[in-house]
């Protein structure tokens, strides 16, 4: 095990993440064992925009029952459990966290969806899987933590098949000067990788991808970070983060309004 892959589990691992959500459903009127996507929806899309940003993603793919989906930083399973609720896909959800892996798998038992989903502890940097397996590779908020893009494109490439679309949601630096931490994925400096869009741009070209959409999503972002402190709603992705997530989400706010970073929902085909 590498420092950096003990680095980014210690950063995203909130020991008795179920308990916490369990305890809030209860709190709602749910029974934590009969349980949606609908009733999960705000506290288990981990990434900027959240379940709106899914749903703007997917609807760009073509999706369905045969589609073979990888899923790679799946977090607790949210956007796995959308997309085959919604498409019927057939979802392998990866992530290196096990706290994340292992409350996802009980999520997506209790949503009876075990059969089109299976989440198992994995490193995007080194994908477990042969050559050309999937149709879709799906990766929301995750490279922000991975230093070697260009590797990660590499296994990103190798496991589609060919054709198949590679899509994810990503900062790039801005034209507004540093970053300020700490922000969701980093309390400093150390554990955060951005690149320019333009060096982005490239490393996707480079690794054999064609860009079909690349969308600067960043006003959406800060819109849905306004609303997401409404007191009302205690279903939320504090549950997973951490008590100082509204914190480091202002951080995020206006990191992106200050033009330091910019959020990306790009689009690739292998070629
Ligand atoms: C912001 S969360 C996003 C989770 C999920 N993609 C979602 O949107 O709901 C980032 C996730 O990336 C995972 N991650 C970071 N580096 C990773 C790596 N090298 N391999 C696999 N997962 C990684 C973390 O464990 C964390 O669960």
């Amino acid at each position: 095990m590498t420092d950096q892959t003990t680095d980014v589990r210690d950063h995203w691992t909130r020991t008795g993440t179920l308990g916490r959500i369990d305890a809030v459903l209860t709190e709602l009127g749910h029974d934590p064992e009969h349980v949606t996507p609908d009733i999960l929806a705000s506290v288990e899309h981990l990434h900027s925009g959240g379940l709106k940003t899914t749903q703007d993603q997917a609807q760009r793919l073509s999706l369905g029952p045969e589609t073979r989906v990888l899923d790679i930083g799946c977090g607790i399973g949210g956007p796995a459990r959308y997309l085959a609720a919604n498409f019927g896909c057939q979802i392998h959800g990866v992530d290196l966290t096990p706290e994340m892996i292992e409350t996802g798998q009980i999520l997506t038992e209790r949503c009876g969806l075990s059969d089109k989903i299976t989440l198992q502890v994995g490193d995007a940097r080194d994908l477990a899987f042969p050559d050309a397996s999937f149709d879709v590779v799906w990766c929301q908020n995750v490279t922000m933590n991975i230093p070697d893009k260009v590797g990660f494109l590499a296994g990103v490439h190798r496991v589609l098949k060919p054709g198949g679309i590679f899509t994810s949601t990503e900062f790039s630096t801005g034209p507004g000067g540093e970053m300020i931490f700490p922000v969701m994925w980093a309390y400093d400096a150390s554990m955060s990788f951005l690149d320019t869009e333009d060096q982005m741009r490239a490393q996707f070209d480079a690794a054999g991808f064609r860009i079909r959409e690349w969308i600067n999503y960043t006003d959406e972002v800060i819109d849905w970070l306004k609303q997401m402190g409404k007191p009302d709603n205690k279903l939320t992705t504090q549950l997973v983060f951490g008590d100082d997530t509204a914190m480091r989400a202002k951080n995020g706010a206006r990191n992106m309004e200050e033009k330091r970073t910019i959020y990306w929902i790009i689009v690739v085909e292998r070629a």
